[in-house]
Parts: C-alpha cells; structure tokens; sequence
C-alpha cells in the first residue's frame, strides 16, 4: 500500500523550534524506511517532537520531503501536480488529534462537505451517503447537532465519519484519541478497527501511547528524534523491545510485561532471596499459549521448573504468555528442556 524510501524532512531554517547548531536546522525526519501492507492498521509511535506528525503529514503531501520517496498504491506521490494531489487526497482520508470540523455546519453538514467539493454527486446520493455515513459511526440522532453540542467522542466520530466520506483506500488518524478519556479511546478505537475489518481499509495511525498500539495494531514503527528506531509485529516490539525508547514506552504502559532487567528486581521474584538454578524468562505468542507444554516437559525430564511469575493476556487478537521461572537440574536436563522449548518455539532468555 505504502513505501516509504530514504524520507528526509528539513524545516527550513527560520521554521524550526530546535536547530542542531547555529545556522543549521535539525532533520525532522531522517532517512525514514516503511513498508505498510494493504488492509493492516500500522502504528507509529514516538515521544513529543519525533516527528510523528510530520510523518503522517508527507503521506498526504500536506508536508512536503525534502527528498527520498514515496509511493502509494504504486504511484509516486512526490511526483504529482495538483491535479494530481487532489485525487490522491480523495483517496486517503485523515482524522486529527482536534477534529477540525466546521463549526457554523451541522455534523451531516460536516460530513457531506467532502462530498460536495468533488462536484461528482448529485444532492441524493450525497444525502443517502450521508445517512449511510452516520449510522456507520453511531451519530443517526445528532445529524442535526452543531459541533459545539457534541462531546469529544461524538466529535472524533464526526471526523471518522468526514474522512470516510469519499470511500478512501487509506486513513491517516494523527492523535485521533489523546484528546479523549479512556472509556471513549476504547470506543473510538473500537469503531476503527471495525471499519478496518468491514471495509478493509488500510488505517495508519500515529500515537504517543502505547495501549492503543496494543489494542488495534498489527505492526508498529518507533519513531526517536526523527529516525525509525525499531519497527515489527506489535506482539514481537511488546514482548521484545530492542531499543531503550521503546523498552521505556513498554515498561510504562505495561508493567505486567517483564524484561531482563525488571524481571530480577525483588518485586518479581517474589520474595525469593536464593536461587537455586537459573531465571528463566520464557515467552510464548500465538496458540502455543494455550499448550500444556511445561506439563509434557515436566514429564519427560528430571529438571525442576518453579514457576515464579507468569501472565496471560492478548495483543490485539494475539494470545501470548509470559513465565518466570527458575530451572533446576542436571546440565544435559537443562539442556534437553530449552531443546524442547525449541521445538515448540518458545522463546526462553536465561537472565542469571
Ligand atoms: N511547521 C514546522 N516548522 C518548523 N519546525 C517544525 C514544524 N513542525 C514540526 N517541526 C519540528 O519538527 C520536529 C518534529 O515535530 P512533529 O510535530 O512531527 O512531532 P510529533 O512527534 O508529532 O510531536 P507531538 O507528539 O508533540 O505532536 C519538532 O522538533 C518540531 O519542532
Ligand atoms: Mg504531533
């Protein structure tokens, strides 16, 4: 759906709130490599001011690079005339953090605005879009309603409902739930992820927060000061974070995950002060979870397992597991045990 080559983005000077040195603007984005699959929700994450926004923004052109490529759909966007620009925005739809409606318009106003500006459609169509458009997002008895009679959520979905209007391949949400409370967020991103799965539409959303990455993404990129830091399946990035931003973001939003290094402090080891054998974390995605793999290898070994810690959860439709365990036994029965793990790959990192 999108590739993203060689992408480097310079505010000129006079623009930019950090320059590197006197007389030399920092790289808002530098050397950026995406590949982002039809019909996948991508999420890109990163902290205040990496560049996030400029990111989302050059896949619509609203922010032009300053050099590398980018095709959509097979077509170079950077190549294109206005022409050119302006079907390609009724392609790709965006939501933003704050919503932008119109506020002199009612919400189906609002959402037959997109419409009307193609001049393709007769007023009936537009209406029974329109109609169509609001009962997709839940907002049928507010048609009326000015933006400013709305709650947040309400609002969001408005937005959700005007980007849809033309029937994009591609939506783009900047912040689309940091303006709201947790009960909405859930609710907003419920209703992307449904229109995900029933219209297939490719969702790029970019985000500082890591639970909605968990929740409705299938792949994430982490973004730091301008360059992809690390990128993969959510599962994968979660249970297996490689750079320390990304480890940090994990370790705050999901504290019940452990790492390396939080897995030997006191709390996790439950009060145990001697090990006796080796800490072993163990980590297993997918329905593998759901094995009574440690039972058969219990059976078949004479190595001791004490299970010290252990989760169960799911990212996004993935079930995954997690145990801490301690490993008791003669090296060759250690060994035949991380073997079998091996066979059912799961994943097991000695700590000490
Ligand atoms: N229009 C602009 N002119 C000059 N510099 C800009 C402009 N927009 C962004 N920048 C700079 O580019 C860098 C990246 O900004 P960007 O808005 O992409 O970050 P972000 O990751 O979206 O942050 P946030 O989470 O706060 O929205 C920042 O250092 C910012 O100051
Ligand atoms: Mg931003």
């Amino acid at each position: 759906m999108i590739r993203i080559e060689h992408l480097h983005k310079t505010y000129p000077l006079e623009r930019t709130a950090r320059p590197a040195a006197a007389g030399t603007p920092a790289a808002a984005l530098s050397d950026i490599n995406l590949h982002i699959r039809k019909g996948e929700i991508f999420g890109i994450i990163g902290r205040s001011g990496a560049g996030k926004s400029t990111l989302i923004r050059t896949l619509n052109m609203l922010e032009r690079p300053s050099s590398g490529k980018i095709s959509i759909e097979g077509e170079d966007i950077t190549a294109l005339d206005n022409n050119g620009l302006h079907r390609l925005r009724q392609r790709i739809g965006m939501i933003f953090q704050h919503f932008n409606l119109l506020n002199a318009k009612t919400v189906a106003a609002n959402i037959d605005w997109p419409l009307k500006i193609t001049g393709k459609y007769t007023q009936q169509e537009r209406a029974a879009r329109v109609t169509e458009l609001l009962d997709l997002v839940g907002l049928s008895e507010h048609r009326d309603k000015y933006p400013a009679q709305l709650s947040g959520g309400q609002k969001q979905r408005v937005g959700i409902a005007r980007a849809l209007a033309n029937t994009p391949h591609l939506l783009l949400c900047d912040e689309a739930t940091s303006a709201l409370d947790p009960e909405t967020t859930q609710a907003i991103l419920r209703l992307l992820l449904d229109i995900n799965r029933k219209l297939g539409l490719t969702i790029v959303l970019i985000t500082h927060e890591m639970q909605v990455i968990r929740n409705i993404c299938d792949r994430v990129a982490v973004i730091e000061a301008g360059r992809i830091v690390e990128a993969g399946d959510v599962a994968e990035v979660f249970l297996h974070p490689q750079h320390a931003v990304t480890r940090s973001m994990v370790a705050e939003s999901a504290p019940t995950i452990f790492s390396a290094e939080t897995a030997v402090q006191p709390s996790a080891l439950a009060g145990i002060t001697q090990l006796r054998g080796l800490l072993v974390r163990l980590t297993y995605v997918g329905d593998i979870t759901y094995q009574p793999i440690l039972s058969s290898i219990a059976a078949a070994t004479p190595a001791l397992i004490t299970i010290l810690q252990g989760t169960i959860a799911r990212i996004k439709d993935t079930p995954y597991g997690q145990l801490l365990v301690e490993l008791r036994g003669e090296p060759a029965d250690v060994a035949q045990v991380f073997a079998t793990l091996d066979q059912h790959n799961i994943r097991h990192e000695v700590l000490t």
